[in-house]
């Protein structure tokens, strides 16, 4: 695995003719738009780079793209590895492992989800503080040492740094914001109003299927993470989970997320 890892990364640094990132973006559902947005210098689309796994899902383009953003050079993923595809979670985790070797100092993180704290709102932007991991643990298996220790410190996985300008930002832009813990199972079903009462008295905020693999592969590598959900349901009414509400959801918070995401990236 960590050879095929390599493999890619200088495939990928050949292509874009030794392009150095700072800093990596994972756009979850219904949140690419943000990558057209980017100067890029390079697209790669997933199925053209060895060792990549393939999107399948909707709503999901599958493309690294390399270019500015704040004057600031960035890799975004337009369109992640789901567990609930099929992938097993090297590979769910891969791009994670290649963008670190690209050089990436920070990781960002996106999705949609479902809110289960009863304050939040459809369409409200949530800063993730921590998580929960429901999903098998991408690092089982033989430790791959030179990533990382084989007993990872989960403690503060979102940087807390990020998290104070992010509000910072929010505040300035009058941009509302909710905080809050990411339950991350495993999909593809949305949850029964029981599992969403589980997920709330465990501690959870909001429930997707996504982001905890990369997020506990990143911070193996020590790299700082920010996450943000779009809250696209609210798990503990009577609405139904629909993918297509998901994707309207994800782009009307979008453009929000994007505000943030872009003033923290200038001020790294
Ligand atoms: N549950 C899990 N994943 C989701 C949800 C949800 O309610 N909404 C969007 N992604």
């Amino acid at each position: 695995m960590s050879e095929q890892i390599k493999t890619t990364a200088e495939y990928i640094r050949t292509a874009t003719g030794d392009y150095r990132p700072e800093v990596g973006i994972i756009l979850g559902t219904g949140l690419g738009d943000f990558a057209d947005r980017i100067e890029a210098a390079h697209v790669l689309d997933y199925k053209s780079i060895p060792g990549f796994p393939v999107s399948t899902v909707e709503g999901h383009k599958g493309r690294l793209i390399f270019g500015e953003i704040e004057g600031r050079r960035v890799v975004a993923m337009q369109g992640r590895f789901h567990y609930y595809e099929g992938y097993g979670m090297q590979q769910v985790t891969f791009p994670v492992r290649v963008m670190a070797l690209l050089g990436i100092r920070c990781l960002f993180v996106s999705n949609a989800s479902g809110g289960i704290n009863t304050s939040f709102r459809t369409g409200d932007l949530m800063v993730i503080t921590d998580h929960i991991n429901l999903m098998p643990n991408p690092l089982i298996g033989p430790n791959m040492a030179e990533f990382g220790p084989r007993f990872p410190d989960m403690h503060n996985c979102y940087d807390k740094e990020l998290i104070a300008r992010a509000t910072a930002i929010a505040e300035r832009e009058g941009i509302k914001l909710q905080y809050g813990v990411y339950v991350g199972g495993t999909g593809p079903t949305f949850e029964t109003q029981a599992e969403y009462r589980y997920f709330k008295a465990i501690g959870g905020d909001a429930a997707g299927m996504s982001t905890v693999p990369e997020v506990i592969v990143a911070r193996h590598m020590s790299i700082p993470v920010f996450g943000m959900s779009v809250i696209t349901n609210c798990g503990l009414s009577d609405e139904i989970g629909d993918h297509e509400d998901v994707q309207l959801q994800g782009r009307k918070a979008g453009a929000r997320m994007e505000t943030i995401f872009r003033a923290l990236i200038r001020e790294l």
